[in-house]
């Protein structure tokens, strides 16, 4: 017993046991974006692309624009998945200017 305690707690300071509250399989946005997208896009200042806080807030265009890229901007619909896109989608609209 006294065992099984120390492997949840070892396990939850891991970060390998999340809160419920955060209990969703969504990928992370934010993780993927500096991976695959902060080479060019910054959040607050134009890079090679624009900048998040001047991106459409409007989910069709961004899941468009993602997937099947547009003129600079390569596509990534044969990348990542569609949660992925939908994870990226979710982080720029969180990391859009009102
Ligand atoms: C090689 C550089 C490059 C990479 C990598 C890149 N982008 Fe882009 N992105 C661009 C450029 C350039 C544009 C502007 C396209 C245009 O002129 O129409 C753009 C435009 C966009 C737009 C449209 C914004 C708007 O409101 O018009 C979105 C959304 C976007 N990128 C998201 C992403 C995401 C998410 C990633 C990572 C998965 C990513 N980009 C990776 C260069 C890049």
């Amino acid at each position: 017993m006294k065992k099984a305690m120390q492997i949840i707690m070892t396990a939850s300071l891991l970060g390998l046991i999340t809160s419920p509250a955060m209990a969703d399989d969504m990928p992370d946005g934010a993780k993927l974006f500096k991976k695959k997208c902060k080479m060019c896009h910054a959040i607050n200042k134009k890079k090679v692309g624009p900048a998040v806080i001047n991106m459409s807030a409007d989910a069709d265009m961004l899941t468009e624009t993602i997937t099947n890229g547009r003129k600079r901007m390569p596509k990534f619909g044969h990348k990542f998945s569609a949660e992925e896109i939908e994870s990226l989608v979710a982080f720029i609209q969180r990391n859009h200017a009102e």
